[in-house]
């Protein structure tokens, strides 16, 4: 990674924490610019006038493992602060003298400490109180302090939890300041750049777009690009992002599944290609995935036939464009964060996420990812920067096989049909009660039960039509919306009275887990 050399930064070496993005986030919050090495890349010429701080990260690693960890020191230069966090707070300790070992009681979650001494960088910390909740992660510890160290704040299982030396401008953390759960942690990282460092703000979203910009152009150069254009946020945001980039080497690939909610198709192509003149190749689909998923009801092998058959559409439309070097994608950091280390350094493999990588490699591009760096919210953000409609930028989640997964049992254009009315009317209905924004994801299903009504003193025998609508963080964890009676009554009134196919509407209750947000 080429450093930015002129832009006053903190940088942050990595040595493999799952949380060192979040470090380079809040700083961009606080309005800072600032970049992320690893400690296996950084050199002692990387720290020129530009650089008014440093920050070393946690990790999974013990700092008695020396050959792993180990980086160039002389990037220590004096007077230059440093915050250590987790594992870069021991291994202050440990350059300077002082001594880590296996803590006889890990800390893991929320933790109380104590105030013990003032200090700049715990300045409206603690606010009025002697004692603040912080998120601790770590098995070693400092057990020894370096000469000329203080103890700012302690918990009850380890003495050293904020330490420093003043007069070195060298500061230690043992818990996370960057995550939420950290009671103010964000004030403490306020701290150190503006009080310590004495950083002033130089970052703002309009600076995001531009360097974005630059980068996309400086790793494509005037070579073409090909991207799946979904109308979901991130392929959207992609998409506007390389058009701003490169213009008409941009060619997108819209595939229509008709599996879509209602109009979707028809607010792609007006958007990207009328609004945004952008390259966009519309194909439509339709027939060829009603076949393949013809009398299908396995809902992994519905799954699995989408994707596929997805994959050798794109490949087909792709091939007719001449020339293509790269393939641009969606990814955001969160599906990289568990899969592996987006800087070199060593991570703890999680797990593998579904969402990377899912084009085909064969194809021998080489990848565009402008967004592997961000989180969602901060890609919305960047998407209204875009100029982007607020229609696509704060659209709720839909997964990629669509309807399919919203049907159980066999799929017909019939069931397509009269699902995309349902949900058309339940979303609309959200957005005029004020609702949409409140609520994470919401959907209607159709369930492969008919059951018996009455209408107008005749027997109906029709479908029933299921609710869905949940508030959740990340989609990880779920809870049901608690809607207003008067609502949930209008809403199914509505579906019932006006789709031929409906006669009775369910709420879903259940919350995730035991239950998953989608159907299927
Ligand atoms: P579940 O049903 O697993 O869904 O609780 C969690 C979130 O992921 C979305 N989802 C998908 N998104 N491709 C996607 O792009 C998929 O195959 C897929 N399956 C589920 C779902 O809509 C929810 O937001």
């Amino acid at each position: 990674m080429s450093l930015e050399k002129n832009l006053n930064k903190i940088l942050i070496i990595d040595f493999g924490s799952q949380f060192t993005q979040l470090i380079a986030r809040r700083i961009r919050e606080l309005g800072v610019y600032s970049e992320i090495i690893s400690h296996k890349k950084i050199k002692k010429n990387d720290i020129n006038h530009s650089v008014k701080g440093l920050i070393l990260s946690g990790g999974p690693l013990n700092v008695y493992q020396l050959n792993k960890y180990s980086f160039d020191k002389r990037i220590l230069i004096n007077g230059l602060p440093v915050l250590g966090i987790c594992f870069g707070h021991q291994i202050i300790s440990k350059i300077n003298g002082g001594k880590v070992k296996q803590s006889k009681h890990r800390e893991f979650g929320l933790a109380n400490i104590y105030k013990k001494k003032e200090s700049l960088l715990i300045k409206d910390f603690f606010k009025k109180k002697k004692i603040v909740k912080v998120w601790m992660s770590h098995s070693d510890q400092v057990s020894k302090l370096p000469k000329n160290f203080k103890v700012i704040a302690s918990s009850q299982n380890s003495k050293f939890t904020i330490v420093e030396n003043k007069l070195k401008k060298l500061y230690g953390v043992q818990f996370h300041p960057e995550v939420t759960h950290t009671e103010n942690g964000k004030k403490l990282i306020s701290n150190f750049i503006f009080e310590i460092c004495r950083i002033k703000k130089n970052w703002s979203s309009k600076d995001q777009k531009m360097k974005l910009i630059k980068d996309v152009r400086n790793q494509v150069m005037n070579n073409k690009v090909i991207c799946a254009l979904s109308g979901g946020v991130d392929s959207s945001v992609v998409a506007q992002l390389l058009n701003k980039a490169i213009g008409k080497n941009l060619h997108c690939i819209f595939v229509n599944t008709g599996l879509l909610r209602k109009n979707e198709e028809k607010q792609v192509v007006s958007t990207f290609k009328k609004k945004l003149k952008m390259n966009l190749i519309y194909v439509n689909a339709e027939k060829e995935f009603l076949t393949s998923l013809r009398n299908v009801v396995d809902p992994e092998k519905k799954r699995k036939i989408i994707g596929n058959l997805f994959i050798k559409i794109f490949e087909r439309y792709a091939k007719k464009i001449n020339n293509v070097k790269f393939l641009a994608q969606g990814t955001l950091y969160p599906d990289l964060i568990e899969s592996k280390s987006v800087t070199g350094s060593q991570t703890s493999k999680i797990k593998s996420h579904h969402n990377v990588g899912g084009l085909p490699k064969k194809m021998k591009l080489k990848l565009v990812e402008p967004l592997k760096f961000l989180f969602k919210d901060e890609v919305r953000k960047l998407g209204l920067e875009l100029k982007l409609n607020k229609d696509i930028i704060s659209r709720h989640p839909f997964p990629g096989p669509g309807l399919a997964i919203r049907m159980p049992g066999i799929i017909t254009k019939e069931k397509i049909d009269i699902l995309k009315e349902a949900d058309h009317y339940f979303i609309q209905a959200l957005k005029e009660h004020n609702l949409y924004h409140k609520i994470w994801q919401a959907y209607a299903a159709l369930l492969p039960v008919k059951t018996v009504g009455v209408m107008g003193d005749n027997r109906t025998y029709e479908y029933l039509c299921l609710l869905r609508a949940i508030t959740s963080e990340d989609g990880m964890t779920a809870d049901f919306f608690e809607f207003k009676k008067t609502f949930i009554q209008e809403i199914s009134n509505k579906i019932v009275n006006s789709i031929r196919g409906i006669n009775r509407v369910v709420y879903d209750i259940t919350s995730k887990p035991p239950s998953t947000i989608e159907l299927e």
